[in-house]
Formats: C-alpha cells, structure tokens, sequence
C-alpha cells in the first residue's frame, strides 16, 4: 500500500508481510463473507465467471432488499462526490442538454437527489438502466413522486442503440457490469453523448484485475479495477477531452494480500466531446 499515515494502514502494513500473510488472508476471506463483511474486497480472479463460481450463489444486484438505502436516503441526500458531477450537469443543461442516459442510477437517486440542488429543465428525459428488480421499485417510487421524466429499463444495449442521449451519467457502477468499459459503450451505442460524467470509478495506476465485494443483504458482486490511463485513453481515442477529474476521497480499496492492487481513493471523471 502506498498511502502512509494511520496506525490501522501501518498494522495493516506489517500483517501483509511473508510471516502473516496467508493468516490474514484466510481471517479476512471470513470476515469478508460474514454479514459484517459489508463492504469488503476479496479475491483476484481472471474473470467474472470465475469470480462467480467461487462466490456463495447470490443474486447481486438484484435484490429488492438492496434498495432501501437508496430510497430513504439517496434520492435525497448528495455527497461531496456529486458536486463536480451536478457542476457539469448544471452547465450542459445550460447549453441546451435535455436528455440524460443514467447507467446503474438505482432507484433514480441522481434524478431525485440533484434536482433538489440544481434547475433540471422541465422538458428533460431521464433514463435509468438498471437491473430488474431496481427498475420496478424505481418506477414504483417515480409514480409516487410524481417524476413523469424519470424512465426505466433493464436492456443496456437497447438503450445504446436507441435514441442518443446528450449526457451519459454512471456512478459506482460500470465496475460491476461484465462488458460495460466506458470506450465500449461509447462503440456500441447509436450516438455518442456530448458529455461523459463519470463517478465513483475503481481506478489506480497497476493492470485490471477482477475482484468481489460484499455488497450487503447476503449479497456479492464480481467487481472489475481499471488501469486509469488506458481507461481516459480509449475515451479519448474516440474524440472526447477529459475536461475534469476528481479523487473520490469516500471510496477506497483494500485488496487483502495484495497491497500492490490496494488504493487509497476512487475517481470521478468528466469528458466533453470535440466541437
Ligand atoms: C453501488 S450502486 C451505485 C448506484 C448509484 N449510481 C449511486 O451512485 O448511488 C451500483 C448500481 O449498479 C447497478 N448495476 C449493477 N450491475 C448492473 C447491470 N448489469 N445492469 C444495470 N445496473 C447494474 C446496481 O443495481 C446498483 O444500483
């Protein structure tokens, strides 16, 4: 681990040291598939399939259960981590952006959370990919509160060849889709956006690797780690300016037995296309 500082980070230090390894490994293989193992990271593994089978049969994502938080909370609270993200989105909608493709967006959490804090144009389409579950709790929720903008579907490649829209928003999210690296979206789909807003994104200077987090409710996700260049890079290729980029001080990554693939902060990243 390259982060100094905290007496946890240094202990941690020394326990992934040759005498403790393998100890440390095998407490947190445990405690990462124990309840309180929310949260936690375990494993590199060469694919999503091989992540899967050695993960507890699970339903992921989809999972009623795992929307509660954001229902209650993230439809209406934003973190320091949303404002680069309602800063650019503010500034599209004021050169005449309407319509937003939302990529792992839950319940609608952006559309309901940022429209408390930023003027979202009436005439605005909000659309939501996401997984079946989330989507009917989502539509659910937008009927009740009234959200006639907000839409939803689970079929990724559907909403990439359907109508384009102007901004592509995805936050913490395209990790956790096999197929979904950013610059190959942007291949798959019919029209490009004008504006990439990407958040929450596992992204440090080492190769890929697949992982698995604990992502609550007894459940698990297959995870991908990007290399950070290569990433911007493919964008670019593509004809986009990398405009902005954030660390995402919230989010951080430790890879038990692996300090080299640990990493202290997430990233956030904003991509404009050329004139
Ligand atoms: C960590 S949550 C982030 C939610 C929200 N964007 C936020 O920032 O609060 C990841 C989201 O990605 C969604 N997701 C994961 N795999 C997906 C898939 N294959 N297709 C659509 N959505 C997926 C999950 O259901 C979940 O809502």
């Amino acid at each position: 681990m390259t982060t100094h500082g905290s007496a946890a980070q240094i202990m941690r230090e020394l326990l992934e040291g040759p005498v403790t390894r393998s100890a440390l490994v095998r407490w947190r293989r445990q405690q990462f598939l124990a309840k309180d193992g929310f949260g936690f990271y375990f494993g590199l593994f060469d694919s999503f399939a091989a992540a899967r089978a050695w993960l507890p049969p699970n339903p992921e994502f989809n999972n009623d259960a795992l929307a509660t938080e954001y229902v209650e909370v993230r439809t209406q609270q934003v973190f320091a981590y949303d404002y680069p993200v309602m800063w650019w989105l503010d500034r599209a909608f004021r050169h005449g952006a309407r319509s937003v493709l939302d990529i792992g967006g839950s319940v609608g959490v952006h559309y309901h959370a940022y429209r408390l804090y930023i003027d979202m144009p009436p005439e605005v389409t909000w659309r939501v990919v996401e997984v079946p579950a989330i989507v009917s709790i989502g539509r659910r929720l937008a009927a009740e509160r009234g959200a006639a903008e907000l839409f939803f579907t689970d079929d990724l490649g559907e909403a990439l060849t359907s109508a384009g829209a102007e901004v592509w928003i995805s936050a913490g999210a395209l990790q956790y889709m096999e197929d979904a690296r950013p610059g190959d979206l942007l291949k798959r789909s019919k029209e490009m956006p004008m504006h990439l807003l990407l958040n929450k994104l596992p992204l440090y200077e080492g190769d890929d690797f697949v992982t698995t987090q604990n992502i609550g409710e007894g459940c698990f996700a297959p995870m991908h780690v990007f290399n950070r260049d290569r990433l911007i890079r493919a964008v670019e290729a593509l004809g986009y300016t990398l405009r902005d980029r954030w660390p995402v001080h919230e989010r951080s990554l430790y890879l038990p037995g692996y300090p080299e693939r640990s990493f202290p902060s997430f990233t956030g990243l904003y991509f404009a296309a050329e004139p």
